[in-house]
């Protein structure tokens, strides 16, 4: 494991923040999930792009442009050195007064932990995830726009507690309309009758990295891929139905509420696709 705050290398004890930071008392900030695979940082370029679109949209100047953080990151990656790990990239408002006005933090935080991350057990990636529909509805556009991914995960962790009390791992968030959205770490795809289809993220959906990379992938094979709207009725009656995210990385849905998608086994075209990204992860392009 490796910590960087702030310009300075620090371990697992000393890596402390200040009880003042806004990131902590008000959730302001934003943070990325990136992997590490083979040694090399995968989509660095997208996710720190993504990171500065969040930035943007909170009016918070992070301390470097996009090109010296890149670097900084893939520095503290090597140093870290581990082949196969994950990095957290964290940005916060940084030190100010307990008020929550946001011009009052005179300088940003900047964090990175390289570590590693398991979001399911093994045996939903063999079988499939359960899932439910959650009574949360995902943050409104106009609301915090779930494209911003900020240091406020409370919607997604209200909904993924009600998946766990109600025995699921992992929870479909639906916006206000009743429209699917997204789970609460990863973005969903269905497949049915051969064609693929994920929620448009004005649903309330992250523009997920690995969601991109596996359109990429689709139109590759050439399979049949469309950016829709999407309903509880799509999920229950699709022919399979996944999940992508950098932490979780391609995973089947074994149900939703109590339907098995198809046959109830990971499906032909996911695993097509899953097949696709590790074929594609032996390709330095890949990466970039
Ligand atoms: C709410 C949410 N949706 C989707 C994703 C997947 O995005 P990505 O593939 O960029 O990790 C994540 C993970 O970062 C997430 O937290």
């Amino acid at each position: 494991m490796t910590i960087w705050i702030d310009g300075t290398y620090r371990n697992a004890e000393q890596a402390t923040v200040s009880v003042f930071d806004h990131g902590l008392l008000y959730g302001d900030g934003l943070f990325e999930g990136i992997r590490i695979y083979r040694g090399r940082v995968f989509k660095l370029a997208d996710h720190i792009r993504r990171l500065f679109d969040g930035a943007k949209a909170l009016l918070l100047e992070p301390p470097m442009d996009q090109a010296a953080l890149c670097k900084l990151v893939e520095e503290v990656a090597a140093k870290d050195g581990a082949a196969e790990s994950y990095i957290r990239l964290l940005l916060t408002r940084g030190k100010g007064p307990l008020g929550i006005d946001p011009f009052t933090c005179p300088k940003p935080s900047l964090i990175i932990i390289v570590d590693t991350i398991r979001l399911y057990p093994q045996e939903f990636y063999e079988q499939g995830v359960p899932l439910i529909i959650s009574s949360v509805r995902r943050n409104a556009v106009d609301s915090i726009d779930p494209r911003i991914k900020s240091l406020n995960y409370l919607n997604n962790v209200l909904a993924r507690i009600e998946a766990k009390r109600g025995g699921a791992q992992e929870a479909v968030m639906l916006d206000h309309a009743g429209h699917v959205a997204e789970c609460t770490g990863d973005n969903i795809f269905i497949v049915k009758q051969g064609v693929i289809a994920y929620p448009a993220s004005h649903h309330g959906a992250l523009e997920g990295i690995t969601r991109s990379v596996v359109i990429g992938l689709a139109n590759k094979l050439k399979l049949p891929i469309k950016e829709t709207t999407l309903s509880s009725y799509d999920l229950y009656t699709a022919d399979e139905v996944f999940l992508t995210g950098t932490g979780a990385e391609l995973v089947p849905v074994a149900s939703i509420d109590g339907r098995a998608p198809g046959n109830g086994k990971p499906g032909p075209v996911f695993q097509q696709l899953l097949t696709a990204f590790h074929d594609a992860l032996a390709n330095p392009e890949f990466f970039l």
